[in-house]
């Protein structure tokens, strides 16, 4: 299955869109009438037009609302779609993207081919241009994602928006403006081929075929890439990693990606994703309702092969190692017990007391392999628990760390990418939880806390570097009318790396 592109050309232009010629300008309006900059110099062009039909009261600028106004007199562009910004003291972050993608979306079902977007020069406090850029060509993507390859006739549209150009307000800003557009379509492909590995059903997404994934993102990047299957990672002794896969007819894949951007005697920061490609829970088998979405499972993986992608578009000078554990959580004759024992690859032993609590199983040896590296840094990312998403919804990433400056690293990348995350505890207390009588620990810990013992366990295996883990379960694909995977939290990866790269 290709992973398709949304099919969008986009570039930068500064200037006055007064004069510019255009099947549509795009610009933005806060409540009160008050005009953005490119506004105000197409009402003055137009000799009031855009003020008169504000007092007239057609569009109030309320977030959201939209107007599209043809043959604006004296106006080169053929059209004029004005864009709700709410009240102007209110304008952040959010309000921002969400314009973007009201735009994106209302372009796309006005039928327009091409379009001029001057929402990008509208300031926001804290942010640059770069950033401006950056967040609205992943707002455009993730306004026009559609995933429709599995359908045997995929919806055609009927004049697909094919060109955007967004405008900054001087010519000085262009610079700034192009990273900002190389950033945001590096990050947005990574986003696309996340989610597209995310939406895939188990029956394709299988371990082996993100292996082939990796492997074909190694050629066209350059990266290296080893695939380690079931004699291999057994010959590392492995035990606790290939003891979730053995239920399973689907044989398990151990993927190392490694991108060598920077000098050869730097320490390499180590992406660990844990990519269960389907998880039933096995002998502790989960309740029908919902256990259809858990092919989301490998997430953690396919965000570590996004942000692989991105770093491969954009050359990222850093040395960055991706581990992606995949199997699949099947119950079996073969399967995982409630009350085995098994023994990590870091010697350590654990009693299964719940095989759904598999994620931990895989990831643990992995941060063990990652050793070997002597990272830097090792950040994880999985969907590994539900209580996850009891405590903090949808919207944060739970950020677990045993290095405080790293936490703030993670925590600063999140904030600007606008891809969030939220500290939580990790403190020892939590750790007899796991206590076992027959092993060295168990793998469950109870429903109290039920993130940070999981979080707990992760750690026994980070002993030996700086050490984060995100988990995110809550955030990596949404429920309801809009059902899919959203990519996250490719951005926040790319940008912590793209932070460390600045010289
Ligand atoms: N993949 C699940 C976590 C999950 C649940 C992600 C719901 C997204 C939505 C994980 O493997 C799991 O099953 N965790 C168990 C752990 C428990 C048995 C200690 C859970 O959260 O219920
Ligand atoms: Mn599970
Ligand atoms: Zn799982």
């Amino acid at each position: 299955m290709e992973n398709k592109e949304i099919g969008l050309e986009f570039s930068i232009k500064s200037g006055a869109l007064d004069k510019q010629r255009s099947a549509c300008v795009v610009v933005g309006v806060f409540e009160n009438r008050k005009l953005t900059g490119s506004a105000v110099a197409i009402d003055q062009a137009s000799g009031g037009y855009l003020a008169g039909i504000l007092r007239g009261g057609d569009m109030d600028g309320k977030a959201g609302s939209t107007l599209l106004l043809h043959t604006v007199p004296d106006i080169l562009a053929d059209r004029v779609l004005l864009i709700g910004l709410g009240k102007e003291r209110d304008f952040q972050e959010k309000t921002y993207r969400d314009a973007v993608q009201t735009t994106l979306r209302t372009l796309r079902d006005t039928g327009s081919t091409e379009a001029v977007i001057a929402l990008t020069e509208v300031p926001l406090k804290q942010r640059d241009v770069t950033w401006n850029v950056t967040q609205a060509v992943i707002a455009a993507h993730e306004a026009l994602y559609r995933f429709d390859t599995l359908k045997s006739k995929p919806a055609e549209t009927r004049r697909p928006l094919k060109r955007v150009v967004f405008a900054v307000a001087k010519r000085g800003e262009l610079k700034a403006a192009e990273t900002g557009l190389a950033r945001g379509l590096a990050i947005a492909h990574g986003m696309t081929l996340a989610k597209n590995l995310g939406n895939l059903p188990s029956n394709i997404c299988t371990p082996d075929y993100l292996a082939s994934t990796a492997r074909k993102m190694a050629k066209t990047y350059g990266f290296g890439c080893e695939i380690l299957d079931y004699a291999a990672c057994d010959k590392l002794g492995m035990g606790s990693f290939l003891s979730v896969g053995k239920g399973s007819d689907k044989p398990p894949r151990f993927i190392v990606l490694k991108h060598q951007g920077g000098p050869k005697q730097q320490k390499p920061v180590v992406l660990v994703g844990k990519a269960i490609t389907f998880d039933s829970g096995g002998i502790s088998i989960k309740p029908a309702p919902d256990m259809d979405e858990m092919n989301y499972d490998m997430s953690g993986g396919g965000a570590v092969m996004g942000a692989f992608r991105a770093m491969g578009e954009l050359g990222l000078k850093l040395n960055v190692i991706g581990l992606i554990p995949s199997c699949e959580n099947m119950p079996d004759a073969a399967a995982n017990k409630p009350g085995d024992i098994v023994t990590s690859m870091s010697g350590q032993t654990i009693e299964i007391l719940n095989t759904d609590a598999e994620g931990r199983l895989i990831l643990c040896d992995a941060l063990t392999y990652a050793e070997r590296f002597e990272p830097d840094a090792v950040i994880d990312l999985a969907t590994l628990t539900g209580a996850c998403v009891i405590a903090l919804g949808a919207h944060p990433s739970a950020l677990f760390s045993n290095h405080d400056p790293l936490a703030r690293d993670i925590e600063q990348a999140a904030d600007t990418a606008w891809d969030r995350v939220w500290r939580m505890p990790l403190w020892d207390d939590y750790q007899e939880q796991l206590k076992s009588s027959l092993a060295d620990m168990a793998n469950i810990g109870g429903r109290p806390g039920g993130s940070i013992t999981a979080a707990c366990f992760l750690s026994r295996f980070a002993k030996k570097y700086h050490w984060a883990h995100l988990d995110i379960a809550g955030v990596a694909y949404k429920g309801g009318r809009d059902k899919g995977s959203t990519g996250r939290p490719v951005s926040l990866l790319v940008h912590y790396l793209l932070q460390r790269a600045r010289p």
